[in-house]
C-alpha cells in the first residue's frame, strides 16, 4: 500500500449513494481509507458532485471511437491517483482487459443480485419475475466478463409478495451500503486477495461468499468446502 491511508479510486455513473456511504464512513472513522478520486463515464452524473472538483474525472464514453480508447484514458487517470483499490460503485460500463490488467486483483464491484443469479441489468424486476424468495447484493472482483468475477461477500434481503422492482431495489440498496463498507474494511486492512479466479480472505480461499449479518458484520466463513 502507498501513503498513510489506503487509497480508493471510485468509479460511478449515476446517483452515487454507495460512494456517499463510503465518504460518510470515512468521515465518521468507520473506514480507514481515503477516496483519492471519483471517475465517471457520465460527466453530468450526481456521483461526481459528492466530492470536490480536484477529485473528479469524467469523460463522455460515447465520444470515444472504441472501448479501448476510453479505457486507456480512464486507466491513466486512475493510475495517476496511485490507488490501492478500485471500487466500481454504480459504474455502468464494462471494463475491458486493458484496464483490468493494470489493476488486476484490486478492482471490486457491487452488483444488486445474489450472483451468479441475475448478472447484468434490471436485476430486481428479473428476481420478481423468477419468483425468487430472496434477493440481495454481491461484492465481487471484476473480470472482463460481466459480473462474472469471484464473489467476496453478499447481503440477502427477502422478496415480499406484491413487491415492485422499485420497492425491492430500495430494500437491496439499504443493505448494499453496509455490505460494501464491510468488504472495503477487509480490503483496506490487507485481508482480501484474488488468486486463481477465487477470492481469498486472510490467506485462505473462500469457498462461499461471506454473508453479511443483520448486525452488519460478516458471518465467519468455513475454512473448508
Ligand atoms: C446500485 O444498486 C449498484 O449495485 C448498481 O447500481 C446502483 C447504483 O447506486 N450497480 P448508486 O449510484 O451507488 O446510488
Amino acid at each position: 500500500m502507498t501513503g498513510a491511508l489506503p487509497r480508493l479510486a471510485v468509479l460511478a455513473s449515476g446517483r452515487g449513494s454507495n460512494l456517499q456511504a463510503i465518504l460518510d464512513a470515512i468521515a465518521k472513522g468507520g473506514l480507514d481509507a481515503e477516496v483519492v478520486g471519483v471517475f465517471s463515464d457520465k460527466p453530468g452524473c450526481e456521483a461526481l458532485l459528492r466530492v470536490g472538483e480536484t477529485r473528479r474525472w469524467s469523460r463522455d464514453a460515447g465520444s470515444y471511437a472504441d472501448r479501448a480508447g476510453f479505457d486507456a484514458d480512464l486507466g491513466d487517470a486512475v493510475a495517476a491517483t496511485h490507488p490501492d483499490w478500485i471500487v466500481c460503485a454504480g459504474y455502468m460500463r464494462i471494463l475491458g482487459d486493458g484496464f483490468l490488467a493494470r489493476f488486476a486483483g484490486r478492482t471490486l464491484n457491487i452488483h444488486p443480485s445474489l450472483l451468479p443469479k441475475f448478472r447484468g441489468l434490471r436485476t430486481h424486476a428479473r428476481a420478481i419475475k423468477a419468483r425468487e424468495r430472496e434477493h440481495g447484493a454481491s461484492v465481487h472482483f471484476v473480470v472482463p466478463e460481466l459480473d462474472a468475477g469471484a464473489v467476496v461477500a453478499q447481503a440477502v434481503v427477502p422478496v415480499h409478495p406484491g413487491d415492485s422492482a422499485d420497492m425491492l431495489a430500495e430494500r437491496v440498496l439499504q443493505r448494499e451500503h453496509p455490505l460494501l463498507l464491510a468488504t472495503l474494511r477487509l480490503a483496506v486492512a490487507g485481508r482480501l486477495a484474488e488468486r486463481d479466479g477465487r477470492a481469498w480472505l486472510d490467506g485462505h480461499p473462500l469457498f462461499k461468499p461471506l454473508r453479511l449479518s443483520s448486525a452488519d458484520v460478516f458471518i465467519e466463513p468455513p475454512r473448508h468446502p
